[in-house]
């Protein structure tokens, strides 16, 4: 069980917020800013290569840690300013031909969809979308009856940014090794969040942020790319980090996965990263997930007690992302109103989910986000607030 009362006094935030925009941007634990303050101020007084070098052991042990939380090899790991870069890394090596088929899911992330929507009109490729089941899921049973010799890639986020759902990712890649076609899997809201192991999932490539459920500081990210799929990707774009000018006329791409990255780097975050992969690793995944479900049952629960609120969130085993909507008040101004009283809350945009917001004919929703340290007071002054704003 998680040690509420550490985690929240390790989580300075909680002092001056009620925070429920874990999904937008999660609070850093001490560790993770303490970190970081003291690598930039290192760097201030000895310099930033200096300050590199002598952090040189904490900084490859990033790439260890990062390994640990999803089950591979330090080498698979490649580190990314944010999970967009990470995911078009992966998604821009494929060289896609006319008539290749992208298959994906209806609550597919807008930056991802954008890419596909763009390598269809340079490259004319077909993308399309799985159904989902009658629980709102990506139907696994559909996706393999779409299966045939001119899919060329399997690209699905496994939570998506605009509610609960769970999306079958461990399904969806057993059917992705069965037929040999790469998988490539957005898990930008899980990560942090659930236990995640690249196996189990069957996955080739997974990107992910750090400042969402992970704990770390913005500007982070991570690239997954399995090893026997590392050598049949050239990044789309290169450096000499990435591939070593060894001859006037030849480069060598790094046989890694650090391939995908470059040479300049934010080294405080890169630091803050670690340290928020070995929080939660310390804390343990399984327990994390076991309070961020009951937290987002619980607010799910108290939600649709109130007369005029409606929860949007799909799936059998939603996580603990609530999107809501309040009769007669727009989700902007409702978010203002908690911003007002102290509670942070984001709001999702159809056109961050377009073809799930389309087909649902959602509004702005608003989501509510609760991490492992928010506590049920958290949650009820959340639905106090909008009680209020109902009667
Ligand atoms: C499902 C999903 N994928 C990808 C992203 C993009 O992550 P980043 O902003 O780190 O690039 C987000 C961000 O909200 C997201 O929710």
């Amino acid at each position: 069980m998680i040690d509420l009362a550490r985690v929240r006094a390790d989580t300075p935030g909680i002092e001056h917020r009620i925070h429920l925009n874990n999904a937008g941007a999660a609070l850093m634990p001490k560790p993770v800013l303490e970190a970081m303050t003291a690598y930039l101020k290192r760097e201030s007084e000895i310099g930033g290569y200096e300050t590199a070098a002598e952090a040189q052991q904490k900084l490859d042990a990033v790439y260890a840690s990062v390994a640990r939380l999803v089950g591979a090899d330090a080498k698979e790991i490649a580190l990314a300013e944010n999970a967009t870069i990470a995911w078009q890394m992966a998604f821009y090596s494929f060289a896609f031909q006319p008539g290749d088929r992208i298959l994906t899911a209806r609550a597919e992330y807008a930056a991802n969809y954008v890419a596909f929507l763009q390598v269809a009109k340079t490259h004319s490729v077909k993308i399309d979308v799985v159904p989902d089941d009658e629980t709102g899921a990506l139907d696994p049973g559909a996706l393999e009856k779409m299966i045939d010799d001119r899919v060329r890639l399997i690209a699905i986020t496994w939570i998506p940014t605009n509610g609960g759902l769970v999306n079958p990712a461990a399904e969806v890649g057993k059917i992705a090794r069965k037929h040999g076609i790469p998988y490539l899997l957005d898990a930008c809201q899980a990560v942090g969040q659930m236990p995640v192991d690249v196996d189990r999932l069957g996955c080739d490539m997974l990107s992910a942020t750090g400042r969402k459920f992970l704990r770390g500081p913005r500007g982070t990210g991570f690239l997954y790319v399995r090893q026997a799929m590392l050598a049949k990707l050239h990044p789309p774009m290169i450096d000499h980090f990435a591939a070593p000018w060894v001859a006037p006329d030849r480069y060598e791409l790094r046989p890694d996965a650090r391939r995908f990255e470059s040479w300049e780097n934010n080294y405080a975050a890169r630091l803050g990263l670690g340290v928020a992969v070995d929080y939660a690793l310390a804390l343990g995944l399984d327990e994390i997930e076991a309070r961020c479900l009951e937290l987002g049952n619980t607010l799910r629960t108290e939600l649709r007690r109130l007369p005029g609120v409606r929860v949007h969130d799909l799936g059998l085993r939603p996580s603990a992302i609530v999107s809501f909507s309040i009769d007669g008040h727009q989700a902007d101004a409702v978010k203002a109103s908690l911003a007002d009283a102290r509670i942070n809350v984001s709001t999702s945009r159809a056109s961050s989910t377009l073809l799930d917001a389309t087909a649902r004919a959602l509004p702005t929703v608003l989501r509510a986000s609760p991490h492992y340290y928010n506590t049920e007071d958290d949650l009820l002054a959340l639905v106090e607030h909008c009680r209020r704003l109902v009667s």
